[in-house]
C-alpha cells in the first residue's frame, strides 16, 4: 500500500500491525516534515485525496491533519489544503535535530564539567558479589515485618493527608533519640535533615559550603564518594595521611574550608581515632574556621569494645556536620541517609533539600520513624551485629588458610568490610582486575588514595555474605593470587 506524495515520499502504512493507522500516518508525516523531506510551504493534497491514494478512511487523514496543524507542524485553515509549517523542520525528533543543520552542541556547566572529571572508580561496580564493600546482608532483614509497616503507614497516609514537612518530625525525633543514646550526639530534632542517602547529605553539604577553589581536605585513603562529590563543588581536594590515630595533621599549614573524615571506623583502614586526636582536630577546625563532616557511615556495627562517641557530641562551636545512612543498617534499597547539621544553617539546608528534590518521601519516613521507636531497627542491629562479627572472623580465617601471609589482616573492631595489606610492590589494580574475571569484588586499596602516596591491598566487604560464600570466594582469591 506504498503511496507517493509529489512522487517523492513513501508511505507504508501496515494495516493490522499493533499500531493503528492513525499513529501510523501521524509517525510518517511528522517524520517526513521534520527531516524536511517535505519543505515548508509545501502544500498537500486534499484530504480526500490523500484517504484514497493511502487507502485509509478520511477520518483518519482528517484527524492526523488536525492533530498535526494543532502541534504547529502545518497550516490548515478551513477550505484550504493544508501546507507544511513555516521552520517547521527544525523542531526535534526523538531527540535528534533535522540532519539539514549541523546543530551546536549543548555543553554543561562548570559543576558538570567538574562531575564529569570527579574520581570515583567503584561507583559503576555492577551486580553485587563477594566481596563487595558497604552492603548489608538484605537477604537477613525482617522483609515481612517491614511490609505491615509499609501498609501500615500507606493507610496513614490516606487517612490523614500527606504532610508537606521535608523532614519528617516523627523521624527526626525517633532518630535523634537513636543516635543521643547510641552515639552520643547533641542536637535539636529540627537540626535533622533526612536525604536519599548519605552520599546526597554529603553533595548538599559541599554545595552549601563550598565554592569553587576552596581547599577541602580528605584522608588517604578515603572515601571516594566523597571525593567526587568535593571536586563536583570545585574545591582543591588534599589527601590527608594516616598515623594509628587517624587524620595525621600535625604541622600542616594549609587552611581547609572543610574537612572530610571517617573517626569512627576509618573508610577504608577501619581505624579508630581516638579521643585525644577528636579533641585535636576540632581545635584545629575551631582555629581555621574549617567544618567537619564527621561521615558515621556503618558505625552501627561494634564487636570489639564499646563503641566511641561521636565526634560531634564533642563539637562546642557548631562545625561539624554528622552523616549517617539507613542503607548499612537496615538494607541498601532503602535510600535514606541524613545529616545533623548545625543549628544556624537548618533553613539553608531546607531550602537546599527543596530546590534540589533531595527528599525523601513521608510515608518511607513514617515506617522508618515507627519501626525505630518499636525497638525493631535496635533488634536487627544487635542481631546483625553477632552475625556479622561471625562473618568478619570467618573471613579472616578464610583468607588465612587460602593465602596466608601474602594478605596482612587487622581484623576491623566493627564496620562491615576489612583491609588486606599488600606487598607494597605488587600491583593492586591489575589483581583486583583479575578477581573480577575470577568472580570476586576486591577494591584495590591504591584506588582509595588521593595524593601521591600510595599504598596496596585489597579492600572486602563481608557483611552481606554467608560463611559458604566467604568460603568459596576466599578460596577463588587464593587460588588467583598463586598463579
Ligand atoms: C564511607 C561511606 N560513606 C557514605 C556512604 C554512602 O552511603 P549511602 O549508601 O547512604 O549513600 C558509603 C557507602 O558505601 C560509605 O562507604
Amino acid at each position: 500500500m506504498d503511496t507517493l506524495l509529489s512522487g517523492q515520499i513513501d508511505f507504508k502504512l501496515r494495516p493490522g500491525s499493533d499500531e493503528t493507522l492513525t499513529r501510523q500516518l501521524y509517525d510518517q508525516l511528522r517524520a517526513t516534515i521534520l527531516t524536511g523531506a517535505l519543505p515548508s510551504g509545501y502544500r498537500l493534497p486534499s484530504s480526500r485525496d490523500l484517504a484514497r491514494r493511502l487507502g485509509v478512511s478520511r477520518n483518519t487523514v482528517s484527524f492526523v491533519v488536525d492533530q498535526l496543524a494543532m502541534e504547529g507542524y502545518l497550516d490548515a485553515s478551513q477550505g484550504r489544503r493544508p501546507t507544511v509549517a513555516a521552520a517547521a523542520e527544525t523542531k526535534l525528533v526523538s531527540g535528534r535535530a533535522s540532519p539539514r543543520r549541523s546543530p551546536i552542541p549543548l555543553g554543561v556547566s562548570r559543576w558538570g564539567a567538574l562531575l564529569r572529571k570527579a574520581d570515583w572508580p567503584f561507583a559503576n561496580e555492577g551486580k553485587p558479589r563477594p566481596f563487595s564493600p558497604g552492603l548489608a546482608d538484605a537477604r537477613a532483614f525482617p522483609h515481612d515485618l517491614w511490609a505491615r509497616y509499609l501498609r501500615r503507614a500507606a493507610r496513614n497516609a490516606l487517612a490523614s493527608g500527606a504532610t508537606m514537612a521535608l523532614n519528617q518530625p516523627v523521624l527526626q525525633a525517633a532518630l535523634l533519640q537513636h543516635l543521643i543514646e547510641h552515639r552520643g550526639v547533641r542536637a535539636e530534632t529540627r537540626q535533622i535533615i533526612v536525604t536519599p542517602t548519605a552520599q546526597a547529605a554529603i553533595e548538599l553539604i559541599a554545595r552549601v559550603l563550598l565554592d569553587v577553589g576552596d581547599v577541602a581536605w580528605l584522608e588517604s585513603p578515603g572515601y571516594g564518594g566523597a571525593r567526587a562529590a568535593l571536586e563536583a563543588a570545585g574545591a582543591v581536594v588534599r589527601g590527608i595521611g594516616l598515623d594509628r590515630s587517624g587524620l595525621s595533621f600535625k604541622g600542616r599549614r594549609d587552611r581547609p574550608r572543610l574537612i572530610f573524615v571517617t573517626p569512627s571506623h576509618q573508610y577504608p583502614t577501619g581505624r579508630l581515632m581516638p579521643i585525644n586526636r577528636r579533641r585535636e582536630l576540632l581545635a584545629f577546625a575551631d582555629t581555621v574556621g574549617a567544618a567537619i563532616v564527621e561521615d558515621d557511615y556503618d558505625s552501627e556495627f561494634h564487636y570489639d569494645g564499646r563503641p566511641v562517641a561521636a565526634l560531634q557530641g564533642l563539637d562546642d562551636s557548631g562545625r561539624v556536620f554528622y552523616v549517617g545512612t539507613f542503607s548499612k543498617s537496615t538494607f541498601a534499597d532503602v535510600r535514606t541517609g541524613y545529616a545533623i547539621v548545625p543549628a544556624g544553617l537548618v533553613e539553608v539546608f531546607e531550602k537546599a533539600q527543596r530546590h534540589s528534590g533531595q527528599i525523601v518521601p513521608a510515608q518511607m519516613q513514617s515506617v522508618l520513624a515507627d519501626f525505630i521507636a518499636d525497638g525493631h531497627f535496635a533488634a536487627h542491629i544487635r542481631r546483625m551485629t553477632r552475625v556479622y562479627r561471625a562473618r568478619r572472623d570467618r573471613l579472616v580465617q578464610a583468607l588465612d588458610a587460602a593465602v596466608g601471609r601474602a594478605l596482612k589482616i587487622v581484623p576491623p573492631a566493627g564496620g562491615m568490610q576489612l583491609l588486606a595489606h599488600l606487598d607494597p610492590r605488587r600491583d593492586d589494580v591489575g589483581l583486583a582486575n583479575r578477581l573480577a574475571r575470577a568472580g570476586v569484588v576486591a577494591r584495590p586499596l591504591s584506588r582509595h588514595m588521593t595524593g601521591e602516596r600510595t599504598e596496596r591491598g585489597l579492600f572486602l566487604g563481608f557483611a552481606a555474605w554467608n560463611e559458604q560464600e566467604i568460603d568459596a570466594a576466599a578460596v577463588l582469591i587464593g587460588r588467583v593470587m598463586r598463579r
